[in-house]
């Protein structure tokens, strides 16, 4: 059965990692997609494994200009949202000596205002019965150390979705979260660490792990995919742990 046929999803970050993965399958669905990111080649890339129909723009989820672009994209595409996944995000590891005032909005302008005013200015977009998802972590209730501000952010996140979901479920409107925990992506490549030590910081993850594995991009999708679904309609407000047990040590 095909679970979002007909229904519009936009993916934010669905260049890439997690974020691709649940496009691919939101498509694989039915649905009519449109993703976004900021490295063109990436964005290109995704773009031609998801087919020639999906509207891929260019918007970096930090800047209130690209997301009002961004949704002028998709309503002059689509005319409607039924299913807002709001999963792009950075995270940059340093002890707290190291962290700038610049990194520090860097994190928070990406990972919590731009969810915060994406969804705001998406909501003309929507209608009841649409589905908001975001992308937290288990770091926002864990203690992390080096990824305190992105733990701070994702746990901003965590308030958001509890207060925005009683704001919006009059409207019809289910707002959830996903939090993962170590997943296989691009990610892990990015955290700004010497590949030895990103190396040797994987795999200790993967040994703590109650799972002795990272999870895979696919496995968050399945999850995204349930909650973009009717199949979810009495979830509201919930942020679904998807993490292979790591966050009950
Ligand atoms: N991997 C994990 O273990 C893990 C665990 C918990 C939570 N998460 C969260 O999961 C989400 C997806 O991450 P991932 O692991 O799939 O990593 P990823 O492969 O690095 O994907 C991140 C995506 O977000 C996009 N992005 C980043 N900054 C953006 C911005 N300012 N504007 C628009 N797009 C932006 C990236 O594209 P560009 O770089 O081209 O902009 C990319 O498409 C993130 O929110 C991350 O914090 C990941």
């Amino acid at each position: 059965m095909r679970r979002l046929e007909g229904k519009v999803a936009l993916v934010t970050g669905g260049s890439s990692g997690m974020g691709l993965a649940s496009a691919l399958l939101f498509k694989e669905h039915g649905a009519r997609l449109a993703i976004t990111g900021r490295e063109p080649a990436t964005l290109d890339a995704a773009a031609a494994r998801l087919g020639q129909d999906v509207l891929a723009v260019r918007s970096d989820a930090a800047s209130l200009a690209d997301i009002d672009g961004l949704m002028a994209a998709v309503g002059e595409r689509y005319g409607r949202l039924d299913v807002l996944f709001i999963n792009a995000g950075v995270a940059h590891a340093a002890p707290i000596e190291s962290v700038s005032e610049a990194d520090f909005d860097a994190q928070l302008g990406i990972n919590l205002k731009g969810a915060f005013f994406t969804i705001q200015k998406a909501l003309p977009l929507m209608r009841s019965g649409a589905s908001i998802i975001l992308t937290t972590s288990i770091t926002n209730q864990l203690g992390s150390p080096n990824f305190s501000v992105y733990g701070a952010s994702k746990a901003g996140l965590r308030s958001l979705v509890k207060s925005l979901a009683l704001e919006l479920i009059g409207r019809g409107i289910r707002v959830n979260a996903i939090s993962p925990g170590p997943i296989a992506t691009p990610m892990f490549d990015r955290l700004g660490l010497p590949e030895a030590l990103a190396e040797a910081k994987k795999a200790a993850i993967a040994d703590k792990s109650p799972s002795k594995r990272f999870g895979a991009a696919a496995e968050i999708a399945s999850c995204a995919l349930f909650l973009a679904s009717s199949e979810s309609s009495y979830i509201v407000g919930e942020e679904i742990v998807v993490d292979g047990g790591m966050s009950l040590l």
